[in-house]
């Protein structure tokens, strides 16, 4: 889904934590969102999802004219998510039943999602037993569930082991090459950023400071914040 950004502002208690004036996110690609804390780039992708409201500008989907959010097709995935409290199955079958899905095919897709997350033997497990990764990969599951034409993920991997890690990243890419669903994941790790991504955007200060080809500004960056950012160095506002 192409998402265009235009004069986008988001302000809290009189302070601008958002600010972007222009930014397209392309139909099919895989972009990462990079930054220091407090930058704004979960405030932005909430607001991408239609869950904060903007103070001014628009946000497009799909086609301009102005669109509202469509969350049929959509979805987020939050840092720390939040898990129905039932058994796994029903929490990744959620998304399915709202959507009308015949059991067969609700059927057929969790035994699959779970195959693919190694979580076969979790399928009737309650949600709230699950440890911290595992309890990622089903609300990965259950976000993905839908073929969602948008894929939201603000730190879905944060405190997550290398082989999850690992998982998770293999079926966003499964995402988005075979169901060709657009994502878009914030992440502190840019070495994630270049193994998954087709295109980053480096925040600062609640700007879309650069963005482009993950390689071309990972390797090459054009403004000197992003060169610091991705140096290590500790930017201090
Ligand atoms: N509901 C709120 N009310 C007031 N200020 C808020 C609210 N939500 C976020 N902020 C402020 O907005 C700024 C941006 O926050 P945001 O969570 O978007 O940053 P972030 O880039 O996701 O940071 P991090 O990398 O730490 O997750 C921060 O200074 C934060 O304190
Ligand atoms: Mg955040």
């Amino acid at each position: 889904m192409n998402i265009y950004l235009e004069n986008v502002i988001k302000e809290y208690e009189g302070k601008r934590i958002v600010h972007i004036d222009e930014l397209h996110i392309k139909n099919g690609a895989l972009y990462g969102f990079v930054g220091p804390n407090g930058a704004g780039k979960s405030t932005l992708i909430k607001m991408i999802a239609g869950l904060e409201p903007l103070n001014s500008g628009n946000i497009y989907y799909g086609h301009k004219p102005k669109s509202n959010p469509p969350f049929e097709i959509m979805t987020l995935v939050f840092q720390k998510p939040y898990l129905l409290r039932t058994t796994v199955e029903k929490n990744i079958l959620y998304p399915l039943r709202l959507r009308g899905w015949t059991e067969k095919a609700m059927e057929e897709r969790v035994t699959e999602l779970l195959k693919d997350m190694g979580l076969s033997e979790f399928r009737n497990q309650k949600s709230w037993k699950l440890s911290g990764g595992e309890t990622q990969k089903v609300a990965l599951a259950r976000a993905m569930s839908f073929r969602p034409k948008l894929l939201l993920l603000d730190e879905p991997t944060a405190n997550i082991d290398p082989s999850t890690i690992a998982i998770i990243e293999k079926m966003l890419r499964k995402a988005n090459q075979e169901e060709k669903t657009t994502v878009i994941i914030i992440t502190h790790n840019l070495q994630q950023a270049k193994r998954l991504c087709s295109d980053l955007v480096f925040m600062h200060r609640g700007n879309a400071v650069e963005h482009g080809d993950v390689e071309k500004v990972l390797n090459h960056p054009t403004h000197s914040l992003t060169q610091r950012f991705i140096e290590g160095e500790l930017i201090v506002d």
